[in-house]
Protein backbone atom coordinates (compact mmCIF):
# COMPACT_ATOMS: atom_id res chain seq x y z
CA UNK A 1 0.00 0.00 0.00
CA UNK A 2 1.25 3.40 -1.07
CA UNK A 3 1.92 5.39 2.39
CA UNK A 4 -0.14 8.52 1.36
CA UNK A 5 -3.28 5.57 1.34
CA UNK A 6 -2.69 5.47 5.08
CA UNK A 7 -4.86 7.57 7.78
CA UNK A 8 -3.73 7.91 11.19
CA UNK A 9 -6.19 9.08 13.56
CA UNK A 10 -5.61 9.76 17.15
CA UNK A 11 -8.93 8.96 19.34
CA UNK A 12 -9.37 9.71 22.92
CA UNK A 13 -12.63 10.28 25.25
CA UNK A 14 -11.79 13.61 27.30
CA UNK A 15 -13.87 15.87 29.77
CA UNK A 16 -15.27 19.37 29.24
CA UNK A 17 -12.28 20.61 30.73
CA UNK A 18 -9.75 18.65 28.53
CA UNK A 19 -8.47 16.10 30.87
CA UNK A 20 -8.52 12.01 29.62
CA UNK A 21 -8.08 11.10 33.02
CA UNK A 22 -7.86 11.46 36.45
CA UNK A 23 -4.60 11.90 37.66
CA UNK A 24 -3.90 8.70 39.49
CA UNK A 25 -5.33 7.64 36.06
CA UNK A 26 -8.85 6.60 36.36
CA UNK A 27 -11.40 7.56 34.03
CA UNK A 28 -14.94 6.40 36.08
CA UNK A 29 -16.25 9.84 34.87
CA UNK A 30 -16.83 8.65 31.39
CA UNK A 31 -19.67 7.15 33.26
CA UNK A 32 -22.30 9.98 32.54
CA UNK A 33 -25.92 10.40 32.60
CA UNK A 34 -26.94 13.56 30.50
CA UNK A 35 -29.65 13.08 28.03
CA UNK A 36 -29.92 15.13 24.82
CA UNK A 37 -33.43 15.14 23.22
CA UNK A 38 -32.02 16.17 19.72
CA UNK A 39 -28.71 13.55 19.71
CA UNK A 40 -28.32 10.34 17.77
CA UNK A 41 -28.20 6.77 18.95
CA UNK A 42 -25.31 4.84 19.12
CA UNK A 43 -26.75 1.17 18.38
CA UNK A 44 -24.53 -1.88 19.06
CA UNK A 45 -24.63 -2.57 14.71
CA UNK A 46 -23.07 0.64 14.04
CA UNK A 47 -20.41 0.68 16.50
CA UNK A 48 -18.97 -2.58 15.69
CA UNK A 49 -19.04 -1.78 11.54
CA UNK A 50 -17.13 1.39 12.81
CA UNK A 51 -14.65 -0.57 14.56
CA UNK A 52 -14.21 -2.93 11.86
CA UNK A 53 -13.10 -0.38 9.50
CA UNK A 54 -9.97 0.29 12.36
CA UNK A 55 -6.81 -2.06 10.94
CA UNK A 56 -4.65 -1.44 13.84
CA UNK A 57 -4.48 0.53 17.31
CA UNK A 58 -1.45 2.03 18.31
CA UNK A 59 -0.96 2.89 22.51
CA UNK A 60 1.54 3.98 25.24
CA UNK A 61 2.48 1.32 27.55
CA UNK A 62 0.14 3.15 30.65
CA UNK A 63 -3.06 2.99 28.85
CA UNK A 64 -1.83 -0.76 27.65
CA UNK A 65 -1.66 -1.59 31.83
CA UNK A 66 -5.40 -0.07 32.53
CA UNK A 67 -6.59 -1.72 29.38
CA UNK A 68 -5.10 -4.94 30.79
CA UNK A 69 -6.52 -3.82 34.76
CA UNK A 70 -10.21 -3.75 32.51
CA UNK A 71 -9.83 -7.25 31.28
CA UNK A 72 -8.69 -8.22 35.31
CA UNK A 73 -11.81 -6.70 36.10
CA UNK A 74 -13.78 -8.85 33.40
CA UNK A 75 -13.97 -6.27 31.20
CA UNK A 76 -13.19 -7.63 28.34
CA UNK A 77 -10.24 -6.37 25.64
CA UNK A 78 -11.98 -3.06 23.90
CA UNK A 79 -9.20 -3.60 21.19
CA UNK A 80 -10.29 -7.23 19.66
CA UNK A 81 -8.03 -9.17 17.15
CA UNK A 82 -6.82 -6.14 15.82
CA UNK A 83 -3.19 -5.54 15.78
CA UNK A 84 -2.09 -3.87 18.77
CA UNK A 85 1.02 -1.81 19.13
CA UNK A 86 2.36 -0.61 22.46
CA UNK A 87 5.12 1.58 22.97
CA UNK A 88 7.77 0.60 25.48
CA UNK A 89 11.05 0.60 26.96
CA UNK A 90 10.01 -2.60 29.65
CA UNK A 91 8.81 -5.93 29.92
CA UNK A 92 5.06 -6.23 30.27
CA UNK A 93 2.58 -8.74 30.32
CA UNK A 94 1.58 -10.19 26.82
CA UNK A 95 -1.76 -11.58 27.35
CA UNK A 96 -2.57 -12.00 23.30
CA UNK A 97 -0.86 -13.06 20.03
CA UNK A 98 -2.22 -9.68 18.43
CA UNK A 99 0.01 -7.66 20.84
CA UNK A 100 3.29 -6.18 19.77
CA UNK A 101 5.95 -4.12 21.76
CA UNK A 102 7.75 -1.49 20.23
CA UNK A 103 10.82 0.73 21.83
CA UNK A 104 12.50 3.54 20.06
CA UNK A 105 11.63 6.16 16.82
CA UNK A 106 8.04 6.52 16.99
CA UNK A 107 8.23 8.20 13.59
CA UNK A 108 10.52 5.12 12.04
CA UNK A 109 7.34 2.72 13.69
CA UNK A 110 4.45 4.73 11.84
CA UNK A 111 6.20 5.92 8.24
CA UNK A 112 8.32 2.42 7.88
CA UNK A 113 6.04 -0.21 9.41
CA UNK A 114 2.49 0.75 9.97
CA UNK A 115 1.77 2.85 6.83
CA UNK A 116 3.46 0.70 4.16
CA UNK A 117 0.86 -1.99 5.76
CA UNK A 118 -2.23 -0.47 7.13
CA UNK A 119 -4.88 1.84 5.91
CA UNK A 120 -6.52 3.05 9.44
CA UNK A 121 -4.10 3.75 12.28
CA UNK A 122 -5.41 4.63 15.28
CA UNK A 123 -3.75 6.08 17.94
CA UNK A 124 -5.94 5.51 21.17
CA UNK A 125 -3.78 7.11 23.97
CA UNK A 126 -2.58 8.15 26.04
CA UNK A 127 -1.18 11.60 26.49
CA UNK A 128 2.49 11.30 26.00
CA UNK A 129 2.31 9.00 23.12
CA UNK A 130 -0.64 11.15 21.48
CA UNK A 131 1.46 14.30 22.25
CA UNK A 132 4.76 12.69 20.51
CA UNK A 133 2.67 11.48 18.01
CA UNK A 134 1.64 15.22 16.49
CA UNK A 135 4.75 16.54 17.40
CA UNK A 136 6.74 14.74 15.28
CA UNK A 137 3.80 15.93 12.62
CA UNK A 138 2.41 11.73 11.94
CA UNK A 139 -1.33 12.23 12.85
CA UNK A 140 -3.90 12.88 10.17
CA UNK A 141 -6.59 13.74 11.81
CA UNK A 142 -8.36 14.03 15.82
CA UNK A 143 -11.19 12.57 16.86
CA UNK A 144 -12.22 13.30 19.86
CA UNK A 145 -15.51 12.37 22.36
CA UNK A 146 -16.36 14.49 24.38
CA UNK A 147 -18.15 13.64 27.79
CA UNK A 148 -20.85 15.91 29.32
CA UNK A 149 -18.73 16.57 32.95
CA UNK A 150 -16.20 18.59 34.49
CA UNK A 151 -13.30 17.15 36.56
CA UNK A 152 -11.19 19.91 37.46
CA UNK A 153 -7.78 18.25 37.19
CA UNK A 154 -6.19 15.39 36.07
CA UNK A 155 -4.15 14.11 32.75
CA UNK A 156 -4.44 16.66 29.72
CA UNK A 157 -5.02 15.62 26.46
CA UNK A 158 -1.63 15.92 24.88
CA UNK A 159 1.63 16.04 27.16
CA UNK A 160 3.82 18.50 25.82
CA UNK A 161 2.82 19.86 22.75
CA UNK A 162 5.51 22.58 21.48
CA UNK A 163 3.91 24.74 19.28
CA UNK A 164 0.52 25.74 18.01
CA UNK A 165 -1.19 22.51 15.93
CA UNK A 166 -4.04 24.27 13.39
CA UNK A 167 -6.54 22.42 12.34
CA UNK A 168 -9.59 22.08 10.12
CA UNK A 169 -13.02 20.78 11.96
CA UNK A 170 -14.24 18.12 9.48
CA UNK A 171 -17.21 16.69 11.71
CA UNK A 172 -19.66 17.67 14.68
CA UNK A 173 -21.72 15.08 15.78
CA UNK A 174 -24.10 15.19 19.36
CA UNK A 175 -25.59 12.17 20.62
CA UNK A 176 -28.22 11.41 22.94
CA UNK A 177 -25.95 11.04 25.95
CA UNK A 178 -25.04 13.93 25.35
CA UNK A 179 -21.40 12.91 23.87
CA UNK A 180 -20.25 15.57 21.06
CA UNK A 181 -17.66 13.54 18.91
CA UNK A 182 -15.65 16.05 17.35
CA UNK A 183 -13.24 15.48 13.80
CA UNK A 184 -10.52 17.45 12.88
CA UNK A 185 -7.94 17.17 10.29
CA UNK A 186 -4.69 18.46 11.04
CA UNK A 187 -3.52 21.00 8.97
CA UNK A 188 -0.05 21.21 10.32
N1 LIG B 1 -9.89 9.09 27.94
C1 LIG B 1 -9.29 8.37 27.02
O1 LIG B 1 -9.76 8.24 25.87
C2 LIG B 1 -7.98 7.71 27.34
C3 LIG B 1 -7.35 6.97 26.34
C4 LIG B 1 -6.11 6.38 26.65
C5 LIG B 1 -5.54 6.56 27.89
N2 LIG B 1 -6.20 7.28 28.82
C6 LIG B 1 -5.58 7.51 30.15
O2 LIG B 1 -4.32 8.13 29.95
C7 LIG B 1 -3.40 7.69 30.97
C8 LIG B 1 -2.15 7.20 30.30
O3 LIG B 1 -1.56 8.22 29.53
P1 LIG B 1 -0.06 8.66 29.76
O4 LIG B 1 0.19 9.87 28.98
O5 LIG B 1 0.18 8.69 31.23
O6 LIG B 1 0.78 7.40 29.20
P2 LIG B 1 0.80 6.64 27.79
O7 LIG B 1 0.92 7.62 26.67
O8 LIG B 1 -0.28 5.63 27.73
O9 LIG B 1 2.18 5.81 27.94
C9 LIG B 1 3.39 6.53 28.03
C10 LIG B 1 4.53 5.52 28.15
O10 LIG B 1 4.73 4.81 26.92
C11 LIG B 1 6.12 4.48 26.78
N3 LIG B 1 6.60 5.13 25.54
C12 LIG B 1 6.15 6.26 24.94
N4 LIG B 1 6.83 6.52 23.81
C13 LIG B 1 7.74 5.52 23.67
C14 LIG B 1 8.72 5.19 22.70
N5 LIG B 1 8.90 5.95 21.61
N6 LIG B 1 9.45 4.05 22.87
C15 LIG B 1 9.27 3.26 23.98
N7 LIG B 1 8.35 3.53 24.92
C16 LIG B 1 7.61 4.63 24.78
C17 LIG B 1 6.82 5.05 28.02
O11 LIG B 1 6.76 4.06 29.04
P3 LIG B 1 7.79 2.88 29.42
O12 LIG B 1 8.24 3.20 30.80
O13 LIG B 1 6.97 1.64 29.39
O14 LIG B 1 8.92 2.89 28.41
C18 LIG B 1 5.89 6.16 28.43
O15 LIG B 1 6.00 6.51 29.80
C19 LIG B 1 -4.11 6.60 31.73
O16 LIG B 1 -4.57 7.15 32.94
C20 LIG B 1 -5.29 6.21 30.85
O17 LIG B 1 -6.41 5.82 31.60
C21 LIG B 1 -7.41 7.86 28.58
Amino acid sequence: MAINDSRVTIHMAASVDGFIARKDGRVDWLETSDGFAGGDTMDAGSVEAFLKTIDCYVMGSRTYEIALSFGAKGLGWPYGDKPTFVLTSRELPCTRNTVEFYSGDLAQLVNGRLRPTFRTIWFVGGSAVCGECLRLGLADEISLSILPVLIGDGVPFFEKLDRDISLHLAQVKAYKSGMVELRYEVRG
